[in-house]
């Protein structure tokens, strides 16, 4: 069915401030878009299939924009050691961290990586996920690299969401380039982004700008070739130690600069100039014990837009759940409940580039959520629609 009218639907359609919400609205989807939102039935809808939602909410398909979905094994053993004092960055220089997920996931072939990144997908498509970002950067071989991101082509393939694309080489230095990592960008890195842009691989270019990872100066290497290659770039910057990262990623006009907890109030200024969006990942700041949240009043200050995504990874975030992250960016970093919808919605789509989805509005992808919210209970996550079509069915959802 990609013609059909929802009725008496509460919708946020996230247009504008807080959730520009409409109460007994229609909606009218044709041909996998919104054609129509408001009280009223335009006329020559009337013969439409028509579904009545009896006051139901109902959202923007929900996109997480930072993730780390495929991978090989599982750092358990990593939270224990930092539960015993260690660092995520002196667990990193002594080869754990990163490197020992890249061990893992070089020993996996495309159909096991999708195979394992399968369930942590359906987790997210179970809570309203409609859109969801995929990077690279635990294979730092061109190889492995490649077939990360073949496995993230495949996992859009398999299910009915969108999956975009994030080539992450400049993640790590791996063990056989210890202390060259200028040389690791030049014969792996760089080389490997060309041929995954051969391959239609890569929608975006990410790097990690850190003491542990690379500078902003190499960061800008590879930047310039993302940008020469015409592909957007966005950074891991300011998460452990404040490099310069944000105001790297605002000079290069980057579509976001992720976790941002040491960014300052002029990095602010620069992102809101450049249009730059602030990812913050409250699951890594939780699972790392961090101290320092993000500057939150510095980007509302300045009126950078605020996305919120799971970061999902086996190291720094392992977890599934973009509604847990919704709520940890309202409980850790004093997000309001809109702005955290804001971060999964409209500006989780900015942060991605894509402007045909996160709002609900005429002329946008008919990417929806249908939430179930009885009186006096929890809400539930009952069904989602992906261009118009049924994406997403929770069992025994009317
Ligand atoms: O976003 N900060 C760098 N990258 C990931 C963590 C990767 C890992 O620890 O495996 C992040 O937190
Ligand atoms: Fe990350």
């Amino acid at each position: 069915m990609s013609s059909f009218v929802l009725t008496d639907a509460r919708v946020a359609t996230m247009a504008g401030a807080g959730y520009g919400l409409i109460e007994r609205a229609c909606i009218v989807v044709e041909g996998g878009g919104i054609a129509h939102v408001g009280p009223d039935l335009p006329s020559g809808c009337a013969g439409l299939p028509q579904r009545d939602l009896q006051g139901r909410l109902v959202t923007p398909g929900l996109i997480d924009c930072h993730t780390h979905l495929v991978f090989g094994g599982n750092r358990a053993g990593e939270f224990e050691a930092r539960l015993n004092g260690a660092s995520y960055a002196e667990i990193a220089r002594a080869g754990g961290g990163i490197v020992s997920t890249m061990r893992a996931t070089r020993a996996l072939g495309v159909d096991d990586l999708v195979a394992q990144a399968l369930p942590r997908l359906d987790a997210l498509i179970a809570e309203g996920v409609t859109t969801v970002e995929v990077k690279s950067g635990y294979g730092l071989s061109r190889d492995s690299e490649l077939d990360m991101l073949r496995a993230a082509r495949a996992l859009g393939q398999a299910r009915k969401v969108t999956v975009r694309t994030t080539y992450l080489g400049a993640h790590a230095v791996p063990p056989e380039y210890a202390g060259r990592a200028d040389a690791y960008l030049d014969e792996v890195c760089l080389p490997t982004l060309e041929a995954a842009h051969a391959e239609g691989l890569v929608d975006a270019v990410d790097g990690f700008c850190e003491g542990i990872a690379f500078s902003p100066d190499q960061i800008a290497r590879v930047f310039d070739r993302a940008q020469a290659l015409g592909l957007a770039v966005k950074l891991h910057a300011e998460q452990l130690s404040h490099l310069g990262g944000a105001a790297l990623a605002a000079r290069y006009g980057a579509l976001s600069a992720d976790h941002l907890e040491y960014a300052t109030d002029a990095d602010a200024r620069a992102m809101a100039q450049a249009g730059t969006v602030a990812v913050l990942l409250p699951g890594a700041f939780y699972t790392l014990r961090e101290r320092q949240a993000p500057p939150v009043a510095a980007f509302r200050g300045h009126g950078v837009a605020m996305a919120l995504a799971t970061d999902c990874n086996p190291g720094s975030s392992p977890m599934t759940s973009l509604l847990l992250t919704m709520n940890m960016g309202c409980t850790l970093f004093g997000l309001t409940p809109a702005e955290a919808l804001a971060g999964v919605t409209a500006n989780a789509a900015r942060a991605l580039g894509l402007r045909d989805r996160g709002v609900i509005a005429p002329g946008l992808r008919a990417d929806l959520v249908l939430i179930d919210w009885p009186e006096g209970e929890s809400p539930a996550v009952r069904r989602t629609w992906v261009a118009g079509r049924a994406a997403y069915c929770a069992e025994g959802a009317g």
